[in-house]
């Protein structure tokens, strides 16, 4: 790692109404490094980022890149600056070629003017190359998996030669493989001089990836340290300013009867012949590697995408229509993964999008009870702690982290039997988490009952029952809470024809 500072962010101050989301922060940047930046949900991570791409400018402060300051950059001047960054949501367009998406805005044109096809390929494969990934430079990037459309975007970044690059949750989305030739990438653009910013929730990431570490809390910056200075206890305490005590909260309070019982549920191309119970009070956690098919098992059970075949069952009852609307109406509760596509209605309040579910609870004949719906809201904004200055603001404008919140306060406010969990805590702060975790053992207690999709061992092991483990689309094994361990996941979780080739 050099001394040289390439990027120095000071006194970047950024209000919007009713909410000061930075506050004089002050940071900075070497070529050659990777710097991490954490925070809790809100703290104001992807807003610093935000004014460093131009996308948006400070009230205050001062932005120095190369020795030449700046007041407010525009995106086109921070590209030109070589600043990208590469966000969780992609920005490629799923229907143009990896080649296309890597020079879209930039395509190579020949002396008349005509887009140079062979140019693009061939700068596209050559970029690959020099990232040491094979992907098809023709193939439409609808075709890839997430990990390898994040790999498109570097190399995106890489042909607009990209001095900073910056990285919002990137692993939030990737298997631990995945993650690691991530990594292998990162560090190999940091041989070459690159500066790198990485936020991540996943702390234990920062101390495999990460050379210093900058604590953001409420809009203010708390500390800039050297990785191997600091400690992952350490960032905790700078982040939430207080001791975190035990993460998970599991009072086991399982019934005996069978609240959901799923048979023989079939979706060609995505699980086979899953049969499993859920009984009251349970949390059954689902375990597997991304790609197993967990996500599409949960979204089947609610209805969103018919079952080629097999049946569902709630309290004895065959749920037939197999519809959303039925779902809900029988008591299932889904929180997506994609939080933002199906789990929010973005351009409405916290109120509405909370409520929503269980306005027909709440509301006598048509007369809507007020009050009724705006003390519910107010007991979840506190309970789950979600920033916003008011139940009145646009879900749109609330922190990634802080609408994950609002997807599982809005079935909670409902009253749902049946909780479908899809990754609970991808993009929340280690501080939210045990709140969310105290809140579902809550939950359970009180007899609801929770499937929980979880890429996330630890969460799998602090908080489940029971365990099943799905691999390419089968269930592989069941085990109870005592049975379960890390090992004995991760040996049914990796598919059989990986196994064998290893
Ligand atoms: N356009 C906007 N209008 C109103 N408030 C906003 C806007 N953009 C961000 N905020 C608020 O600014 C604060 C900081 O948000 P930011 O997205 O930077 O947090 P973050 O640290 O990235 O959190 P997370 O870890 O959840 O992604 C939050 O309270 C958020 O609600
Ligand atoms: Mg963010």
């Amino acid at each position: 790692m050099t001394d040289d500072v390439l990027v120095r962010m000071a006194g970047i101050t950024k209000s919007y109404p009713g909410v000061a989301a930075l506050r004089g922060v002050d940071f900075d940047l070497r070529a050659g490094e990777v710097h991490c930046l954490i925070g809790e949900n809100g703290a104001g991570k992807s807003t610093l980022i935000r004014m460093l791409t131009g996308a948006e400018q400070p009230d205050q402060g001062v932005i120095t890149i190369g020795g030449q300051e700046y007041t407010g950059l525009r995106p086109a001047l921070a590209h030109r600056l070589g600043v990208s960054a590469i966000y969780q949501e992609t920005d490629l367009v799923p229907q143009l070629t990896v080649a296309e998406n890597v020079f879209l805005g930039h395509e190579p044109r020949g002396r008349s003017g005509a887009l140079d096809r062979s140019a693009m390929r061939s700068e596209a494969q050559r970029v690959l190359d020099e990232l040491g990934v094979t992907l098809p430079v023709d193939a439409p990037v609808s075709d890839l998996t997430a990990a390898n459309a994040q790999l498109v975007q570097i190399a995106k970044a890489l042909s607009r030669n990209c001095r900073v690059l910056i990285m919002d949750e990137p692993g939030a989305v990737l298997s631990d493989h995945e993650l690691e030739s991530l990594f292998e990438i990162v560090r190999s653009l940091r041989a070459r001089g690159m500066a790198i910013v990485y936020i991540s929730h996943r702390l234990e990431e920062l101390m495999l990836i990460g050379d210093r570490v900058t604590v953001m809390r409420d809009g203010q910056w708390v500390q800039t340290r050297a990785v191997q200075d600091t400690s992952v206890p350490d960032i905790i305490r700078a982040m939430v300013g207080r001791e975190l005590s035990d993460q998970y909260t599991k009072t086991t309070v399982v019934g005996d009867d069978v609240v959901l019982s799923v048979r023989g549920l079939t979706l060609h191309g995505h699980f086979e012949d899953v049969s499993f119970d859920l009984k009251r009070g349970e949390v059954l956690g689902l375990a597997g590697l991304v790609g197993a098919g967990r996500s599409e098992l949960l979204n089947c059970i609610f209805g969103v995408v018919p079952a080629d075949s097999g049946t569902v069952t709630l309290n004895g009852r065959p749920l037939r229509a197999r519809t959303p609307q039925q779902a809900i109406d029988a008591g299932i509760g889904l929180v997506p993964e994609d939080r933002r596509g199906a789990g929010l209605i973005l351009s409405r309040s916290v109120q509405e999008n909370l409520t929503l579910p269980s306005l027909g609870k709440l509301s006598r004949g048509v007369v809507v009870r007020a009050k009724e719906v705006a003390a519910v809201c107010r007991s979840f904004i506190e309970e789950l702690r979600i920033k916003t200055p008011s139940a009145a603001q646009p879900v749109r404008f609330l922190s990634g982290g802080n609408q994950q919140k609002v997807v599982l306060a809005k079935w909670l406010a409902r009253g749902t039997t049946v909780l479908l969990l899809d990754e609970p805590t991808a993009g929340v702060d280690v501080g939210a988490k045990s709140e969310i975790y105290a809140l579902m053992d809550r939950l359970a207690s009180e007899g609801i009952s929770i499937l929980m999709a979880s890429s996330e061992l630890p969460e799998v092991l602090g908080m489940s029952d029971r365990v099943l483990v799905m691999a390419e689309g089968r269930l592989t094994c069941e085990l109870s809470r005592e049975e379960a361990t890390q090992e004995v996941i991760m040996s049914h979780a990796v598919p059989t024809s990986a196994a064998i080739a290893s």
